[in-house]
C-alpha cells in the first residue's frame, strides 16, 4: 500500500533520484560530444573499450544497411586507423576491412582490405557490399565514413578495430600494429538494434542520444540511460505518493 510507506522514505527515495539524475550525465560517454563537418548524425554511439577509438551508427533494417563513423587516433602521425567487420569470426582473420591513411600529398584515404588470415591480406573487395566510403583527417584524428550491408535481421556484428604507426602512402598497404594488451583486445560485438530487448529499435526518436542495448561498448551507454530512465520513474513515483 502506497499510503503506508513512511515519508522519510519517500523523501530519501526522491533524493537518491534526484542524485543518480545530477551523477548520471558525468557517465556520458565521449562520442555524444562528437560532430561531424558534414553535419552528419547518428542514431547511435559507442566509446569503445580500446585504443581510444568511437563508434558512430545508424542501421538501417529496410536497406540492411549500417552506416558508421569510425574515430580514431593513428599509433604515429603517419599511422593508419582500420575498422572492420568479421563476419566469419570475433578477431582480425576474417575482417573486412576498411583502413584510413594519409596518401604521398597528405589526402586522407580509405582502403578495403579482406584480411582472411594472419598472413593473407589482400587489398580490394570486401565480402559484403561497401559504398558511401570517405576519410576525413583532423586534429590528428581519421574518421572514416562508410555504409555496409550486413545481413537482413542481423541482431548484431562481430567488429575489430585497430591502430598502427606505418603504412605504405603508394599502396595504402599498413605495416603491422602493436601486439600490446589494448590491441589484442579491440574486437567485441555491435547490436544494431534490431529486435532489442529495451524495445526501442534503432533510429527512432528517443531523449538519449546514445542507447547502444548491448555488447561491452555500448552496455555501459545503455545502462547509463536506463539509469536515468529509473531515477525519473522513481522521483514521479516518489512524487505522486507525496501528493
Ligand atoms: C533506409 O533504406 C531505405 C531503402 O531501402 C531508404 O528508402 C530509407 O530512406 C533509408 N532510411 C534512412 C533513415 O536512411
Ligand atoms: C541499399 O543497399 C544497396 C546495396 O546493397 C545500396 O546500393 C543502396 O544505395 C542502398 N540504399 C540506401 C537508401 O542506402
Ligand atoms: C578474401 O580472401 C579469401 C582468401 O584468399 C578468398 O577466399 C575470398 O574469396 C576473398 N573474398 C573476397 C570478397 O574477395
Ligand atoms: C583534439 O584532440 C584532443 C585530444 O586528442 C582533444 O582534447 C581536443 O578537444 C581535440 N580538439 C578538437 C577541436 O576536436
Ligand atoms: C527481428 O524481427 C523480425 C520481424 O519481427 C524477424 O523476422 C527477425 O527474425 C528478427 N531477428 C532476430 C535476430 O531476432
Ligand atoms: C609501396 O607500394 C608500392 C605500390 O604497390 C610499391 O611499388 C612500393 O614498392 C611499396 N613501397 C614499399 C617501401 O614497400
Ligand atoms: C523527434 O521528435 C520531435 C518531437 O516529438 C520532432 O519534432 C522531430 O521531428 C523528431 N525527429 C525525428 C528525426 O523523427
Ligand atoms: C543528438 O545529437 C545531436 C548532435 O550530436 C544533437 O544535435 C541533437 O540535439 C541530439 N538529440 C537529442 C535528443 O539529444
Amino acid at each position: 500500500m502506497a499510503s503506508s510507506l513512511h515519508p522519510v522514505l519517500l523523501v530519501s527515495v526522491s533524493w537518491i533520484s534526484l542524485l543518480a539524475l545530477l551523477i548520471s550525465p558525468a557517465q556520458a560517454a565521449t562520442c555524444t560530444s562528437q560532430t561531424f563537418k558534414n553535419n552528419k548524425l547518428y542514431a547511435h554511439c559507442s566509446d569503445l573499450p580500446f585504443l581510444s577509438s568511437y563508434l558512430h551508427w545508424t542501421y538501417n533494417a529496410s536497406n540492411s544497411s549500417l552506416s558508421v563513423a569510425f574515430v580514431a587516433k593513428p599509433a604515429k602521425s603517419d599511422g593508419w586507423v582500420a575498422w572492420a567487420i568479421n563476419p566469419t569470426a570475433t578477431k582480425m582473420a576474417g575482417a573486412q576491412t576498411l583502413l584510413a591513411y594519409k596518401t604521398e600529398n597528405g589526402a586522407p584515404a580509405v582502403n578495403t582490405l579482406n584480411i582472411s588470415s594472419y598472413s593473407s591480406i589482400v587489398p580490394g573487395k570486401l565480402s559484403f557490399d561497401v559504398w558511401d566510403v570517405s576519410a576525413e583527417f583532423s586534429n590528428d584524428t581519421f574518421t572514416i565514413f562508410a555504409t555496409v550491408k550486413v545481413p537482413k535481421d542481423a541482431a548484431s556484428v562481430n567488429q575489430v578495430w585497430q591502430v598502427g604507426s606505418a603504412v605504405n602512402k603508394t599502396s595504402g598497404f599498413p605495416e603491422k600494429h602493436d601486439v600490446a594488451p589494448p590491441n589484442l583486445k579491440s574486437f567485441d560485438t555491435l547490436p544494431l538494434g534490431a529486435n532489442s530487448t529495451t524495445g526501442t529499435p534503432a533510429g527512432t526518436n528517443t531523449t538519449t542520444n546514445s542507447t547502444g542495448g548491448g555488447g561491452s561498448g555500448a552496455l555501459r551507454i545503455g545502462s547509463g540511460g536506463n539509469m536515468v530512465l529509473f531515477s525519473v520513474s522513481l522521483l514521479v513515483l516518489g512524487a505522486l505518493i507525496a501528493l
